[in-house]
């Protein structure tokens, strides 16, 4: 029997002014795609940015249904119309913020595991990290230099 031990490390700003410019800009970018969420029945709102390797921004915001299965995170949104439209174009950041309307959220909101085994697909497809920075609403913004930092012992086309 033999104990294993994960580490992972991730980066913390302290405020979206500590962000490098252009991350600024794409945290942005999420806060602007945010408020275009459809989620009458959370109330919380997800906004998603992807950077491309060719200069594009993708965004995508969480879109409720009232079958709540059929609804679908703004991260997924994001990367499946990236796929969609830009197949073969690397992703190189994401940044995500979420609040609820409820109250406003000064925590990092990290991606769900859904969406963290949606982005490992594509970030094993291109073979080039993708950084993820997340934030509430506003405050403290956390960076992970690679989904596997998010997603230890990830599952991949390895097992199939
Ligand atoms: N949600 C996202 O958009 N991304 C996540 O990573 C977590 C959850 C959405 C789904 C649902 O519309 C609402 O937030 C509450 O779970």
């Amino acid at each position: 029997m033999q104990e294993i031990k994960i580490t992972t490390t991730l980066t913390c700003y302290d405020h979206i002014e500590e962000l490098p410019q252009n991350i600024q800009e794409l945290m942005q970018h999420a806060i602007e795609a945010r408020k275009k969420a459809y989620a009458p029945y959370s109330k919380f709102k997800v906004g998603a940015a992807l950077f491309l390797e060719n200069g594009e921004v993708v965004t995508g915001s969480n879109q409720e249904n009232a079958a709540y299965p059929s609804g679908l995170c703004a991260e997924r949104v994001a990367i499946f119309h990236a796929g969609a439209q830009y197949p073969n174009v690397n992703i190189q950041q994401i940044a995500i913020t979420a609040t609820s309307d409820n109250h406003i959220n000064k925590t990092p909101i990290p991606p769900c595991g859904a969406c963290r085994q949606s982005i490992a697909e594509y970030e094993m497809r291109q073979e080039e990290a993708i950084e993820i920075y997340f934030m509430g609403a506003e405050g403290k913004i956390m960076k992970s230099n690679s989904l596997k930092d998010l997603l230890p012992l990830v599952f991949d086309k390895s097992y199939l």
